[in-house]
This record gives structure tokens, sequence and C-alpha cells, in this order.
């Protein structure tokens, strides 16, 4: 073999939580993985990302080996706020879904340890990779090209996990004809701000305000992640910290805006919101898992724990494979996880229509969204429906 080519049995494109989970929990089956990642560590541990894992997630770390500081620093939340128009509804997740909770751990945090764990036992991250291209997936003998410092290289392998987001070049080698995308982009976006102060509550809070939506997330008991539903032509430039912190207390209810502790912010960054579905998830020898094959949008915290679903169902489907010589796996993964991601993405775009102020909103429109939310206050039924998506169903 030429000195630049490998060989490994599955090549995983996307150092992000679903390439790192799906590399841990495959060498732990002992199947051998090579992880591609066009940028470095340092990249990809300075997102800020969502932090609420489903107990499915958090078994799912576990499972890998990786668990350990997850469990210890994890803040198990059993219940969340839910306002509109200053009028609370607690959430009590607990008792709705028969002691199902979820655990507070930043997906920052999640991919250090998935990153540290990979490094002590040897296993091989190519960071900085050029140009990463996926080949042959219809065929017997599937390789990824890319070039490292302008040599270029090649792996051979058995199969390739596209876990490389939603801009990566995965889906995007797929020929059009071969996929459909369903797609539904939100006419606002999200600002968020990170800052070491201790959250306003214990919970997080959801809260519809005329002046748009807000959300109060943390990190943990001194580290605070604050959201500001914002217009999409707004910059962060155009918010200072002052704007926002003032901004965030408007759209609270007085009991919590009263109690906001304000600090510096450690990061300010706005995201649109998106839906997006792509169909199937398997082509041949590749498999698509995590964001590069669908995107929600974050109001109900589903993100990082679909890519987990994914994650389950692909590592489950390759370990069939190799350990009992079965294909079955293989042959649903496409739609067993489309069916959990449905799920996800109308669970998702629900919460998102009933707790955002959409600009082009008519009275007709705002009444049915407060009735909405007035479902969900009357009705223990709704209320469970709400809280079963949101810890999630089972994997
Ligand atoms: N070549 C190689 N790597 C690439 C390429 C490419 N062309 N394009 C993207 N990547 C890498 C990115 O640099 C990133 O590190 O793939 C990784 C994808 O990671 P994520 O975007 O975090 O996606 P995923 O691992 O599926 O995690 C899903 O991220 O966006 C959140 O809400 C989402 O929490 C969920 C999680
Ligand atoms: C976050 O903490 O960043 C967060 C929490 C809940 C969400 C979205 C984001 O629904």
């Amino acid at each position: 073999m030429e000195a630049n080519t490998m060989r490994t049995q599955v090549a995983i494109i996307g150092s992000g939580p679903s390439g790192l989970l799906l590399g841990q929990l495959l060498y732990r089956a002992g199947i051998d993985t090579i992880i591609l990642d066009r940028v470095d560590r340092d990249y990809i541990l300075g997102r800020i990302r969502a932090g609420v894992l489903e107990e499915g997630t958090a078994a799912l770390m576990d499972q890998a080996g990786v668990g350990g500081r997850m469990r210890t620093e994890g803040l198990p939340h059993d219940g969340f706020d839910l306002v509109y128009d200053g009028e609370i509804h607690r959430i009590d997740l607990a008792n709705l879904t028969g002691g199902k909770r979820v655990l507070v751990y930043g997906q920052t945090e999640l991919t250090h340890d998935l990153m540290d764990a990979r490094d002590a036992e040897g296993l091989l991250s190519i960071y900085d990779a050029d140009n990463v291209q996926p080949h042959d997936y219809d065929g017997a003998q599937p390789y990824v090209t890319y070039e490292e410092n302008g040599v270029s290289k090649r792996i051979d392998c058995d199969f390739i996990a596209g876990c490389d987001g939603f801009h990566g070049a995965s889906r995007a080698s797929v020929p059009a004809s071969a996929l459909q995308v369903f797609e539904k982009i939100y006419p606002f976006g999200w600002l968020g701000m990170l800052s070491q102060v201790p959250p306003v509550s214990d919970e997080l809070i959801y809260s519809n305000h005329g002046r748009g939506f807000a959300l109060c997330s943390m990190r943990s008991k001194t580290l605070s992640r604050y959201y500001v539903q914002c217009s999409l032509e707004d910059k962060v430039e155009d918010w200072s910290e002052d704007r926002f912190w003032d901004e965030l207390r408007r759209r609270l209810p007085e009991r919590f805006a009263d109690d906001v502790v304000t600090g510096p912010a450690l990061e300010m960054s706005i995201a649109p919101l998106r839906s997006f579905v792509c169909e199937p998830l398997r082509f041949g020898r590749l498999f698509l898992a995590g964001d590069a094959a669908h995107i929600v949008p974050p109001t109900g915290a589903k993100g990082l724990n679909l890519a987990a679903s994914d994650v389950h169902y692909l590592y489950e489907a390759l370990r069939e494979h190799y350990e009992e010589k079965s294909d079955a796996g293989l042959d649903n993964y496409s739609a067993k996880a489309l069916h959990r991601v449905w799920n996800a993405e109308r669970f998702s775009w629900w919460m998102t229509s009933m707790m955002h102020r959409f600009p082009d909103m008519s009275d007709f429109d705002r009444r049915i969204q407060r009735a909405e939310f007035s479902q969900v206050v009357q009705f223990e039924a709704a209320s469970a429906t709400l809280a079963e998506n949101y810890v999630g169903m089972p994997f």
C-alpha cells in the first residue's frame, strides 16, 4: 500500500458529537475507525451549542464509556417553565412522564469528554483535513480522499459515516436526483449570550412575550446561557451587552426579571432557525447521521439528541454487520432513524410555533397561539404530550 493510503473499517467524516460518539461506540465493539474533520479541535470546542440531554443520550454516553464527568457535573432537571404573556405554567417532566427527566450538560463538555477518550485509546483523528471527499460508496470498495498540508491522501474503508454537519461534504456528494429534502426557514433568529453568572432560576424558562421569545438556560450553577428572539437582519454588533440584558428582562415575568444577575458576556452569537430533513439517510455504503441529515430549530432542545439516536441505530447496525454477519440493521437504518427524526421535527416546529412572535402574525394567529398555550395549561394530557416529547421517545 502506498504511504499516502490507509485502511480502516469505518471512515467517519466529522468530529462533532455524532462522529465522536459513533467512533467511541465502534471502538468498544472492536471496530476500527478514522475520524476526519476540516477544522481543528479548538475550533470545534469553541462552538457553543445546546445542552439538554435526554436520558437515552446520557445512557449512550455511559455505554460509550464516557459518562463519568457528565454524571457528576450534569444537572438533572425535573421540569421547566413555559410562559405566555407573563402567565407561568410549569411542565413537571418527572410527574408527567412516570419519572423521566433531562440532564443539563453542555455539548462542548460532551465533545471534550469524547475527544479525551479517543485520545486516551490512541485512536486516529485527523484534524485540519482539506477537501474531504467520499467516493464510490455505490460499490463495494468506498474510499475517502483529503489533503493534509497540501499532500493528497486516501482512506480505503468498508463504510463511510457522514457525520459532517449541515454544511458537510457527505450529503453534498450525493446527486440531487437521489435524495429529497424538506425544509422550513423561520423568519427570525436567536441571539445567545453565555455569562459567568448564576442562572435566574433552577429550571429553564421558555417565554413568549409581546417583544418576542426569550429562553433562560444554563451550563452550570454559575454559568448561564440566555437567548432572545431577534430579527434575521440583526448583527451581533447591533447588540450591546446592556441592550441584551435589558431585552431579556423585559421578556420575562417580573418574578424572574428582578432576579436576573448580569455580568460580562463570554460569547454572543446569532443563530438562524431552520427545520430540515434529507431522505433517505443511506446511499449504498454511505450513511448520514446528525446535522448532516437533519436540522431542528432549537426550541425543543432536540438537535444533539437526534444526533445521538441516529448514532445509536447506526452503531447497532454496523456492529450487527461485523459481529453477526447480518445487514438487516443497515437496511433498516434510514427508515428507523427517520421515523424518530420526524417526531422530533414535529415537536420542534410546534414548540417554535407556539413560543415565538412571527413578524407576519395576524390578530387571529395571536389568539390561536394563545389558545394553543391554554390547551397545555388546561389539559394534563396536552402537558403530558409536551413532556413526553421533551424527555424524548426511547431509541
Ligand atoms: N469535511 C470534514 N469535516 C467537516 C466538513 C467537511 N467538508 N464539513 C463539516 N465538517 C465537520 C465540522 O467541522 C464539524 O466538526 O463536521 C463536524 C460536524 O459537527 P456538528 O455540526 O456538531 O454536527 P453533529 O456532530 O451531527 O452534531 C449535532 O450539533 O448543531 C448541533 O444541534 C446540533 O447538537 C447537535 C449537534
Ligand atoms: C441551551 O442551553 O443552549 C438550550 C437549552 C434549551 C433549548 C435550546 C438551547 O431548547
